[in-house]
Formats: C-alpha cells, sequence, structure tokens
C-alpha cells in the first residue's frame, strides 16, 4: 500500500520556522491542506514534491527518503504549483505533449491520454491556441492537467481552484472524485467549500504546524459547543461584532440581525449553540490566541 510518511519535517528560513515538525502519514485518499496566508502551505506541498529540501526531518515513500528515490519518485508524482510556470508561446496541445515526454510517458499512450485530459478539463476546443491566449482560469486548468498526463500515484496540486469560476470548480471536483481514487492527493485551497466537499481528511495549518487534522466529522466535533447564533436589534450586533467577530451576519426581514459567533464561552446572553460548519472549525483553529497550536 503507498504511505507517504512526514517525519518531523521542518523548513526555516533565516529565523523564521515556516514548517515546524510536521508528522503526519498519508494513505490512498484526499487530503486538503486549509491555512491562512503564509500559513506554510506551498511550502510544505513544494517539500512533499521533492522541488525543496528540508532543513530537518524527512519525507518518506514507502519507507524511502524521497530525494534518493529522485527519479523513481518524480514518476510516481504529479504536481501543480501555486504559481504555475509554462511556455506562453507554446499551443496548449504542444505544451502537453512536450511535458508528456518529460514525463516519460509511453509515446503510444500520449496522444490518448492527452485527448482525454483536455477533454476532462474543458480545454479540447482550446488545443491549437497558444497558452498566452487562455484566461487564467485555463491556464489553471492546464495546469491540473499536465499534472496528471503520467497516471500518478501521488498528486499534489496546490490551490487547483483559484481562478476558476464555479461552474470549473464543479467540473473540477466531480474530475477529481473520479480521478482521486487510488492515489494519494494532496490539495490546499482556501475555498472551505471545496475542501468540504473533496477532501476525505482536512489538515488544518498554522504557522507551519497541523493545528487539527482528521475526517470532516471529527473535525466538526472539535469546535463543537463553540458555534453560536443569536438575533439581536442592528445596534447590538455591530457592538457584538466588534467585540467577538462574527462569522456571519444576516439581515432579517424585521430589521433584526442573526449573527453567527465563534467563541469560547457564550458570547451573548441569549445565544444558543448551533452545529459548527467546516467554516466555522477554520476560524476557530486560526483565531488570534484561538486553540489552534
Ligand atoms: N524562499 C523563501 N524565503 C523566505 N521566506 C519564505 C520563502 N518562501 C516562503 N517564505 C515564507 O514562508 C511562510 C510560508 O509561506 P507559504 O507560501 O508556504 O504559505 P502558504 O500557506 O502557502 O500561503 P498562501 O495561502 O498565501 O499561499 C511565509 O511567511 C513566507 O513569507
Ligand atoms: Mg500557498
Amino acid at each position: 500500500m503507498l504511505e507517504l510518511k512526514l517525519d518531523r519535517v521542518s523548513k526555516q528560513y533565516k529565523q523564521k520556522m515556516v514548517v515546524d515538525r510536521l508528522e503526519y502519514t498519508f494513505r490512498t485518499g484526499v487530503y486538503g491542506l486549509l491555512g491562512e496566508n503564509g500559513a506554510g502551505k506551498t511550502t510544505l506541498l513544494r517539500m512533499a514534491a521533492g522541488v525543496l529540501k528540508p532543513t530537518a526531518g524527512q519525507i518518506l515513500c514507502n519507507q524511502c527518503e524521497i530525494g534518493k528515490l529522485g527519479g523513481a519518485y518524480r514518476m510516481k508524482l504529479g504536481y501543480l504549483p501555486q504559481k504555475f510556470g509554462y511556455y506562453p508561446n507554446f499551443t496548449v496541445w504542444r505544451y502537453m505533449e512536450y511535458l508528456a515526454e518529460l514525463k516519460a510517458v509511453p509515446p503510444e499512450l500520449v496522444k490518448g491520454r492527452i485527448e482525454q485530459l483536455l477533454g476532462d478539463t474543458g480545454l479540447s476546443g482550446v488545443q491549437s491556441a497558444k497558452i498566452k491566449t487562455l484566461s487564467g482560469g485555463m491556464v489553471r486548468r492546464l495546469g491540473i492537467a499536465q499534472s496528471l498526463l503520467n497516471d500518478p500515484e501521488i498528486l499534489i496540486l496546490d490551490e487547483p481552484t483559484s481562478g476558476l469560476d464555479p461552474k470549473e470548480r464543479i467540473r473540477f471536483r466531480n474530475l477529481l472524485s473520479s480521478l482521486g481514487r487510488g492515489r494519494i492527493v494532496l490539495l490546499s485551497s482556501h475555498i472551505v467549500a471545496d475542501i468540504e466537499s473533496l477532501a476525505d481528511e482536512i489538515l488544518i495549518v498554522k504557522a507551519g504546524r497541523l493545528a487539527e487534522a482528521g475526517s470532516l466529522q471529527e473535525i466538526l466535533e472539535s469546535a463543537e459547543g463553540k458555534v453560536w447564533e443569536c438575533t439581536v436589534p442592528p445596534g447590538q450586533a455591530e457592538s457584538l461584532n466588534r467585540r467577538v467577530g462574527a462569522s456571519s451576519m444576516k439581515q432579517l426581514e424585521d430589521g433584526r440581525v442573526c449573527i453567527r459567533i465563534v467563541s469560547e464561552g457564550r458570547p451573548a446572553e441569549d445565544a444558543v449553540p448551533v452545529s459548527p460548519n467546516l467554516e466555522d472549525v477554520y476560524l476557530y483553529q486560526t483565531m488570534e490566541g484561538g486553540r489552534g497550536v
């Protein structure tokens, strides 16, 4: 069985610990990384993809350090970097062909696989267009398509849905739920709904450490009893928002405001506890002075 293990992995830039002794074992399944800007998600994914060396600790694929595996690891891997580089003057088809060669896809499979992937990502219609003429969302989709060229066992996608419109995000979700099976998929996103619907396990990263990890159910339990709602006049809603911060505020027809709050204790006398959703957990875990790590 395929296993990718983070063994006390750290990355330090000067005095700053960007990833701090992370330990986790990934097995077949989809793992979603959530975390604030600068939390260390990209750094972690770059290390997992073997393009950045940890300062300490190691990453093991089936008990073998990935640096030692070298080319053999790259053959197993598909990677979409957050900042995805491409050749603007290549056509979509030529670019895919070029990468298929680099990834040593057997020549007899290349044409069929490119056709399939361009179809899956909705790019068949622009296969002869130069990449520089594509929209941002199309380039992102091309990035997703290229990451799958070698039918990788390990797929690392850094913000695959950023820049995609809602329809394309849904297409991506469906694509991943069929293509993700039987692989280790690590993906990061700021779009909580994407993580919620895609990931079998969710990892909340905070300042280079894991604030929480588990299935959606387990993650939701961590914020049980910390999410509240109350309906109050607008003035009180404003002052509550200033004091404790609202996760959402909804104006009702009668002029009052239904306010949702993530807080350790009851934030207002008439606040009632409600079931947490992933967005609440995310807020709870990344809260200033919150439990997190
Ligand atoms: N090459 C580098 N040199 C110095 N600091 C770096 C370098 N790369 C990243 N960092 C710092 O490491 C921290 C983590 O960055 P990283 O890009 O991993 O975060 P992230 O969670 O992916 O953020 P985002 O959600 O914005 O993509 C940031 O504070 C960043 O400034
Ligand atoms: Mg990032």
